[in-house]
Formats: structure tokens, C-alpha cells, sequence
């Protein structure tokens, strides 16, 4: 594993936004895109060969979240998989609905539950469908007190009408972990199999930084993005027990036959390899990486607290757990807007937040979400670590950070 941390002696601290190809992963691109070229469907050597890849990846993949093969499909990436799920439930409520329907009996609308600080890829479609008057939705808060989603506030939340409940693994802001797996025994215990809605976790921010295993976590579906664990800009959807009479899953697309129909389209052989490739290390190192992004972390933190104390620096939803390799950090005072800290900082990279809206003044409506006060919202930057960032990257981050605030403080007085 050797991934540079630097862009052109700019440290890199946004790895939540996105991560740099693993070389062993540019490399089984780069092999595929000369040697797998041919059509994966095409029955002679070069679409065998090509097929061969892909069935290798899936493995690769599904070994990765503790899944079987046959439960994988390759997406675009997460904001496609996120939608796909989402007109999955819609579509299996419709259709059971209809069968099950007395006659003359009032149609429900299908409702959805999720939370306050899902990223857009599912906020908006849910956004969007509601205002069309096509679903309803419940946006379950986040607790105040622990900075996380109560199982008790989700079970609360679903209706006799709800066909999905969709909540991320790990928010990409904060960093802060669901209780998916609570979540999922509890609604699994409440309602037989053919009632209970279907279940959904967004673990874009998760694979690579902690366990995923969709055993353990009993979600229906689960979301994978490559390009947030050092893979390629695809990502893959785990749907639970796949044509098998697990889980429903309706394609969006109609044409070739291609992954089993569901998602028809010749398939983008190199990418998913890496997708593969990536997913293997995410999962193989898992210890390694996570111990080490910890380790950064931490000592960001802590030297952050050390140079410039608590009443100047605050660290969001830090008591909460996250991922080992974020940190939404403010800085208390005026003229401390992280828009503006961003703009003077010269020698390394991060953002306001997510990486969607980084250029944006206003706070975060998902920190504020979050409980974090207006003002501290306002001040807050995320750093996020990634496997090859180093204490002495962080000596040389904190020490112009320590430049920027005392110019900017100067500013305000
Ligand atoms: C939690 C989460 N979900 C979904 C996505 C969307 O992934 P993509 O932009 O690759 O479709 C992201 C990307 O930032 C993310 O952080």
C-alpha cells in the first residue's frame, strides 16, 4: 500500500470527499483496460476473460461486507444506488399493495422513514417524490444527548405504510456511526417478514474505516462507493438474498441482460475490477488502516485542544462513535466562518463539510442537525484523514492553522 497523501506539496485532508486510487488498484484498472477489453457477454475468449474479471470482482466485493456474490450489483456509484433503492421500495409497496388490497379500500401512500442527516443522494429523491405527492416521509432528529439517531425514535416512526427505512452507516461530516444493527433487530423482532419495511444502510463512508457486515448489521440492502476506499468512481448495491426470494429489487433501466437484468448496459469491466481490487484491501487491512487513521486523527485532535484550548476549538459530536478518521472541528470567535479559514489556508486541503456544498457561506443544515450551534456550525471545517497521513502532516496543518487564526482574530478586532 503506498498512496500519496500530497497533491504538488499540498496536504490532503479530505478523504471523506474522496480518496486517491490504491496503486495495486490503478494497476488492475490499467491490466484490465488492455488485457479485458472485450465484451463480458460475447461468448468467445476475450468476453470470457472479460466475464472471468467481473465474476472475480463480485467476489472480492461481496467478501468484503460479508455477503454472497450473487447478492452484488455494480451501480454508477452511491447517489445511484441510494435512488435505486429507494423506487425499489416504492414499487414492491405498490405492488403488494395491490394484491393485497380488499376492494373499495382506501390506497395508502408508501411512507419512508429516515433521518435528518442522510446525504442528498437520499434526502432529495425522498425530497423530491414527497413534494410530488407521490410518498410520505418522517425525518427522525437526532438525539440531542447522543449525537446519534435512537433506535426507539426510528421503531416509533414506522407506520403500518412504511415500505423502507434508510439510514447511513456513518455520517460523511461528522463521522458519527448509526445504530443500524440495533435498529434492524428491533424492527426484524416487531413485524413478520412479509410486513416489516424493507431495511437500508448508506455505508459510502464506511467500508475501508470500520467493520461493514451485512450479516451482522440485517440490512435488506447496502450501499458501496468506490471512490471513498481508494477504489474507482463506481460503487455497488448489496441486496439481500438477490433472486433468491430475498430482498425485491426492480432495475431502473431496461435493455441487455446484463446483471441479471437488473441493471442492463455492457458493463465497465476495468472499473469494476478495481472496484474488486480495492474492496479486497479495504477488507484484508481493515486493521491496519483503521488503527493507523485513528492514530492521526487522535493526535490532530489533541494537538488541536493543545494549541489552542477548549474555549477557542471545538470538536463536534467527538463523545459520539465515529469513524476513526474524522473530525468537524470549529474555531470559536468572529470572523472564524470556515468558508473564510478555507480561503487562507495555503498549505493543505479539507473542507466546510460535505464536499457537495463546500462552497457555500451558510452552515451546514446537516451540523445543525447535528444539535451544533449556529454560530459554532458556521466556524466549522471537517478534516479527514486517510491511510498515509502522517503526524508530521499534522504538525505542519496545526501550525498553520494556529497562522490563520491569529490573522483572521486580528482582522475582527
Ligand atoms: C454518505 C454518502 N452517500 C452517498 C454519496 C454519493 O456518492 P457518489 O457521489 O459517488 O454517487 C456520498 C458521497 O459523497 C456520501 O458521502
Amino acid at each position: 500500500m503506498n498512496v500519496k497523501n500530497n497533491i504538488s506539496n499540498t496536504i490532503y485532508l479530505d478523504y471523506n470527499a474522496t480518496t486517491p486510487l490504491e496503486d495495486e488498484v490503478l494497476e488492475t484498472i490499467t491490466d484490465a483496460l488492455k488485457n479485458t477489453w472485450g465484451n463480458p457477454s460475447s461468448s468467445y475468449p476475450e468476453g470470457e476473460k472479460a466475464k472471468a474479471t467481473i465474476t472475480t470482482a463480485r467476489k472480492q466485493v461481496a467478501r468484503s461486507i460479508n455477503a454472497q456474490s450473487s447478492d452484488i450489483v455494480f451501480t454508477s456509484g452511491g447517489t445511484e444506488a441510494n435512488n435505486w433503492v429507494i423506487a425499489t421500495a416504492i414499487e414492491h409497496f405498490e405492488r403488494t399493495q395491490v394484491k393485497s388490497q380488499h376492494q373499495g379500500e382506501h390506497r395508502l401512500k408508501p411512507h419512508i422513514v429516515t433521518t435528518t442527516i442522510e446525504h442528498d443522494a437520499v434526502t432529495l429523491p425522498l425530497i423530491n417524490l414527497k413534494d410530488k405527492g407521490e410518498i410520505d416521509v418522517t425525518f427522525v432528529p437526532v438525539d440531542k444527548e447522543c449525537r446519534c439517531v435512537t433506535v426507539d425514535d426510528i421503531v416509533n416512526a414506522i407506520l403500518p405504510n412504511t415500505c423502507l427505512v434508510t439510514i447511513m452507516m456513518a455520517n460523511n461530516e461528522t463521522g458519527v456511526i448509526m445504530p443500524i444493527k440495533e435498529i434492524s433487530e428491533k424492527i426484524s423482532a416487531m413485524e413478520s417478514e412479509s410486513l416489516r419495511p424493507l431495511i437500508h444502510t448508506d455505508a459510502a463512508q464506511a467500508l475501508g474505516k470500520i467493520l461493514v457486515d451485512v450479516e451482522d448489521l440485517g440490512v435488506d440492502y447496502l450501499t458501496l462507493v468506490g471512490h471513498k476506499f481508494y477504489g474507482p468512481r463506481i460503487g455497488a448495491l448489496y441486496v439481500r438474498g438477490l433472486g433468491e426470494g430475498g430482498a425485491p429489487l426492480y432495475p431502473l433501466f431496461f435493455g441487455g441482460a446484463q446483471e441479471r437484468n437488473y441493471r442492463p448496459g455492457t458493463e465497465n469491466t476495468p472499473m469494476i475490477a478495481g472496484l474488486g481490487k480495492a474492496a479486497m484491501i479495504a477488507n484484508d487491512d481493515l486493521k491496519s488502516i483503521s488503527e493507523h487513521m485513528r492514530e492521526i486523527r487522535d493526535y490532530l485532535e489533541k494537538r488541536l485542544l493543545a494549541e489552542f484550548g477548549d474555549s477557542k476549538v471545538k470538536l463536534n459530536c467527538s463523545l459520539a462513535p465515529r469513524l476513526p478518521n474524522t473530525s468537524s472541528v470549529s474555531f470559536i470567535g468572529q470572523n472564524m466562518e470556515g468558508y473564510k479559514v478555507l480561503q487562507n489556508i495555503k498549505g493543505f486541503v479539507c473542507s466546510t463539510g460535505s464536499a457537495c456544498h463546500s462552497n457555500e457561506c451558510k452552515p451546514s443544515q446537516v451540523l445543525l442537525n447535528f444539535h451544533v450551534p449556529f454560530d459554532i456550525a458556521t466556524n466549522t471545517i471537517r478534516l479527514s484523514t486517510g491511510r498515509s497521513t502522517t503526524k508530521e502532516d499534522i504538525d505542519a496543518v496545526v501550525k498553520e492553522l494556529k497562522d490563520v487564526i491569529s490573522s483572521l482574530s486580528e482582522i475582527a478586532i
